[in-house]
């Protein structure tokens, strides 16, 4: 592109410039002899040779040609007076390959660029420690490994350096950094010094230090000991994702006058905010979030009379928010959520507040208490209040708010009704979430603007017939994504109106009073991946337009009246969750259903489902195969929305919200199937929840069950099986409900400390069983009918606690690291957090996404 462009402008040059050149050539050449000094020959053969060792699929070097002065070629700049190379642009290139050390023969090379390539895991080279006129050094993001070399310690003159986001960089020791005399900005970020202990002595000794990066670096301490480190023009410190996991050092309050930006967020500090810290008064940012600070926010906050953005949040911080915050007038983003902050919030902390854009307050036992005639002095964008008490009434002061982006003000106990001016007060809303309040409309009041992305009212008290929302005039030109109005008294039929909203991808109007068919119109949905309309009146068939909607992942149609399962749901190849229980369905379960290989919960219990298990079930690669895409398909989902689904995996009904990617379940419980347990079923590796009880199976329990590692729970009970317990049944390391009573089972429960600790309960009405835990003991023959493998059960098990600790690992690995960074509801500002500088925007959006799926990968794969 770069390339194409120059070349358009140099024909577009020489068409203007070739007629008058012939006739003023004789006077042209002479001035450029004198102007123009050319390249410098050694330079120009350096860098031809620099071009061939380096891999260039984007032809960026395309320019550097040996007929050519090297000044006038693309990303080099020359010192016009000597005419030498001194600098080099070579960032965001694609390049790759080797770096030559002919670079070295470019003396007066000052500035150097090689940021955001791919050297492919290589080293850092040497030789640039040679390169002493060098003052600026960029190798951001260009992927070199290994040991900082150490000769880069030679470079005195070097005022920029930039390492920060390479993959694998790592230092031995710090001592050798101190040659840098010259360095102002310094930037090390993603790269590994914990072998260094004496970091902060070493950074501390630059005299011209002013910008010092040293984020994600696996640095264990801030060395809180020491009674003063003087830093003396330093403007930013930042160290955000190490280890420290001491207490905010004293000698913070006075490490720089001159401190404007300090970055400790995503460590383990302790301890109380030192009060003195607030003395760094120059102070525009400061980040102490995600860390486990305790005690109260020290009153002198009121002291950073300059702090534009404070984030305080995802700490363990109490007692209540001090008056003095009012204070600070030129605040624009606040973060002090998710703490154990008490009391009144009030009009007195926001007095002088008055460019507040980003509020975030969200769970934090605190009681947002202003007057209903306040007006506050901020225009917010962003405010993040749920789960702290705002009500009972409705905040009035919102409706002064005519900038404001997000709403979020879930479970904060509003109960009264929602004034009309709410629905359109301003034109910048695109995300409103109520959820979880007692707020009553008449849904026919609202009028949605068109801004308006997702709209969450789940669990309040919306009522009136959905077709008068759905059908009115003044919302057709809505670009709803998510329309969550689960859990209200919502009344009537579905509507024909589906065609004005196609821009939905998820959809919720489960737990309402809807008396409906499902309309055909709601194929329109083409978008649509998540469709929830359970519990309610629903009946009649499933419209074949729906197969349309070939973005489905969810469906949850359980508890209504409906009819049989189409054929055409085996079209459906994305789905993950089928979820039809307790909805009158009749007729076969079609075999088509195999044909969906991502599905990972199929719950179509309690129905009138007929004949027998279909036997292709090992075709869902997603219960069968331990790599499937699953992750990414749901990954594939909207931001800052989480669909529910209710399970019973256990015997229990459980929600389902961001863990849902975990389940593999099978529930079939509580229908007319008959016939035999396809044998195939234990393909199913995957599959960690079986139900197949209260239905009129026959013949034996799959000889290979054993296989199905992953089964936590197995319900087979109160069908008509017989034979006996498969002994690779005592396989299953994970089972922690099993149910196998009122079948017609017969001879020894396989012996292993598993089988035996499930209540006897679990095996009754199997008159012929024996063994422990029933009280029947077996007789010789009994006996001999079922020779268990003793041996191998016993190998087995001692991996089997292995196992089990990795489940626990995963579980709180989950939650804290993917839960936390991904979905969670403020992972714009995770965004916002990681990058030090916006231009770093977009890479470290696709480096986070990364991160979480590897992540996952890891605790997948236990
Ligand atoms: C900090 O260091 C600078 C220069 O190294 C020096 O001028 C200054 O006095 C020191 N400050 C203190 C408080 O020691
Ligand atoms: C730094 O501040 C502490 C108290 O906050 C004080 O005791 C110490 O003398 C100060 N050191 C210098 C060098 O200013
Ligand atoms: C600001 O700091 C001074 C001491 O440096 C202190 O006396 C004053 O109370 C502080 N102001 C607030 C609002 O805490
Ligand atoms: C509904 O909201 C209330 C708070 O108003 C909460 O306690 C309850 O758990 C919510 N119910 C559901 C099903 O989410
Ligand atoms: C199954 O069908 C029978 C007869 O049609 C009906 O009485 C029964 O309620 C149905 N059961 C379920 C769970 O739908
Ligand atoms: C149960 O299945 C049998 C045969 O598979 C069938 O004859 C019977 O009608 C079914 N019962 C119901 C209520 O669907
Ligand atoms: C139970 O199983 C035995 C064989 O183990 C068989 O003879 C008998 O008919 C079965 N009873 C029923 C009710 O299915």
């Amino acid at each position: 592109m770069a390339a194409s462009f120059a070349t358009l402008h140099h024909v577009l040059f020489l068409v203007w410039f070739l007629p008058i050149a012939f006739s003023l050539s004789f006077f042209f050449f002479k001035a450029e002899s004198i102007s123009n000094v050319s390249c410098n020959e050694k330079d120009k053969q350096a860098l031809l040779t620099l071009k061939r060792g380096l891999t260039d699929q984007e032809h960026v070097l395309s320019s550097w040609s040996d007929h050519k002065d090297c000044c006038i070629w693309d990303r080099v700049i020359c010192d016009n007076k000597i005419g030498r190379v001194s600098e080099l642009h070579l960032n965001n290139s694609m390049l790759g390959g080797e770096i030559s050390g002919s670079l070295l023969q470019l003396e007066h090379l000052n500035y150097l660029d090689l940021s955001g390539n791919d050297f492919n895991c290589t080293p850092i080279p040497t030789f640039l420690g040679s390169m002493f006129s060098l003052t600026h050094l960029d190798l951001y993001g260009a992927n070199f490994c290994g040991l900082i070399p150490h000769q880069l310690g030679n470079l005195s003159s070097l005022r920029y350096l930039s390492l920060r986001y390479n993959s694998n960089l790592y230092v031995d020791n710090l001592r050798w950094m101190s040659g840098l005399s010259a360095v102002q900005h310094l930037n090390l970020g993603y790269a590994d010094l914990h072998r260094e202990v004496d970091w902060l002595q070493i950074m501390s000794k630059f005299p011209s230090l002013s910008e010092l990066y040293l984020y994600n670096c696996q640095l264990d301490s801030l060395n809180p000991s020491l009674g003063f480190v003087n830093f003396t023009s330093l403007r930013v410190l930042s160290l955000f994702g190490n280890h420290f996991n001491h207490e905010i050092p004293n000698w913070f309050s006075n490490l720089s006058t001159s401190l404007l930006e300090l970055y400790l967020f995503n460590n383990s500090l302790k301890g109380n905010i030192p009060p003195s810290i607030f003395n760094l008064e120059k102070l525009e940012h400061l980040d102490l979030g995600i860390n486990s600070l305790n005690g109260h926010i020290p009153s002198s906050i009121g002291n950073l009379s300059r702090i534009k953005t404070l984030f305080l949040d995802q700490n363990q911080l109490n007692g209540t928010i001090p008056k003095s915050l009012g204070l600070l007038s030129k605040l624009e983003t606040l973060y002090v959520g998710e703490n154990y902050l008490t009391g009144t919030v009030d009009e007195g902390h926001f007095r002088k507040l008055s460019k507040l854009k980003d509020l975030y307050m969200s769970e934090a036992p605190l009681f947002f208490n202003v007057k209903s005639n306040w007006v506050p002095p901020f225009q917010l964008y962003y405010a993040y209040m749920s789960s702290i008490k705002i009500g009972p009434t409705f905040p009035s002061w919102l409706q002064s708010q005519r900038s404001l982006s997000i709403l979020e003000m879930s479970m904060s106990g509003i109960s009264s009704k929602a004034p009309g001016w709410f629905w359109n007060w301003t034109s910048n809303i695109t995300y409103i979430n109520l959820s979880n309040n007692h707020i009553e409309c008449d849904v026919s009041d609202i009028f949605l603007s068109s801004t308006v992305k997702v709209l969450n009212i789940a669990n309040n008290s919306f009522y009136g017939p959905i077709s008068t929302f759905l059908c009115q005039k003044k919302t057709r030109k809505n670009k709803l994504e998510v329309l969550d109005a689960s859990n209200n008294l919502l009344s009537g039929e579905l509507s024909h109106c589906w065609k004005y909203w196609q821009s939905l991808i998820h959809l919720n109007l489960g737990s309402n009073n809807l008396v409906s068919r499902i309309p055909y119109s709601m194929g329109a949905l083409l978008n649509l991946q998540s469709l929830g309309l359970q519990n309610n009146s629903i009946y009649g068939d499933i419209p074949s337009s729906l197969k349309k909607c070939s973005n489905l992942r969810l469906i949850d149609m359980g508890d209504n009246h409906l009819s049989i399962i189409p054929l055409w749901i085996g079209e459906l190849t994305n789905l993950l969750v089928l979820r039809l229980r307790s909805s009158e369905f009749k007729g076969n379960i079609p075999q088509q259903i195999c044909q969906i290989s991502s599905l990972i919960v199929i719950d179509l219990a309690n129905n009138n489902l007929s004949g027998s298990i279909p036997n292709c079930l090992k075709n869902i690669s997603a219960m069968a195969l331990h790599d499937s895409n699953v992750i990414s398909l749901y990954l594939d989902g909207h931001a800052s929305y989480v669909e529910s689904v209710q399970l019973v995996p256990k015997g229990r009904e459980m929600e389902y919200k961001e863990n849902l990617l975990l389940v593999r379940l099978i529930d079939l419980s509580s229908n007319n199937l008959s016939g035999s347990i396809p044998t195939e079923i234990s393909d199913l590796s995957e599959l960690r929840f079986l139900n197949l009880s209260r239905n009129h199976l026959m013949g034996k329990i799959p000889e290979k069950i054993g296989s199905m590692k992953e089964l936590e729970s197995v319900d087979l009970s109160r069908n008509h099986l017989s034979g006996e317990i498969p002994p690779s049944m005592s396989n299953l390391t994970f089972l922690s409900v099993l149910d196998l009573s009122y079948n017609n089972l017969s001879g020894r429960i396989p012996s292993s400390t598993q089988l035996q600790s499930f209540d006897a309960l679990r095996y009754i009405g199997n008159p012929q069983l024996c063994g422990d835990p029933l009280p029947k003991s077996c007789t010789i023959e009994e006996q001999s009918l079922n020779k268990s493998p003793i041996g191998s059960v016993e190998d087995d098990f001692e991996n089997s606690s292995f196992y089990i600790g990795m489940g626990v690992g995963f579980a709180t690995g989950f939650w804290a690291i993917c839960g936390a960074l991904f979905f969670n509801r403020t992972w714009r500002h995770a965004y916002f957090r990681f990058a030090d500088e916006i231009k770093d925007w977009i890479y470290v959006t696709t480096m986070i996404k990364m991160n979480l799926l590897e992540k996952l990968r890891v605790c997948l794969s236990k």
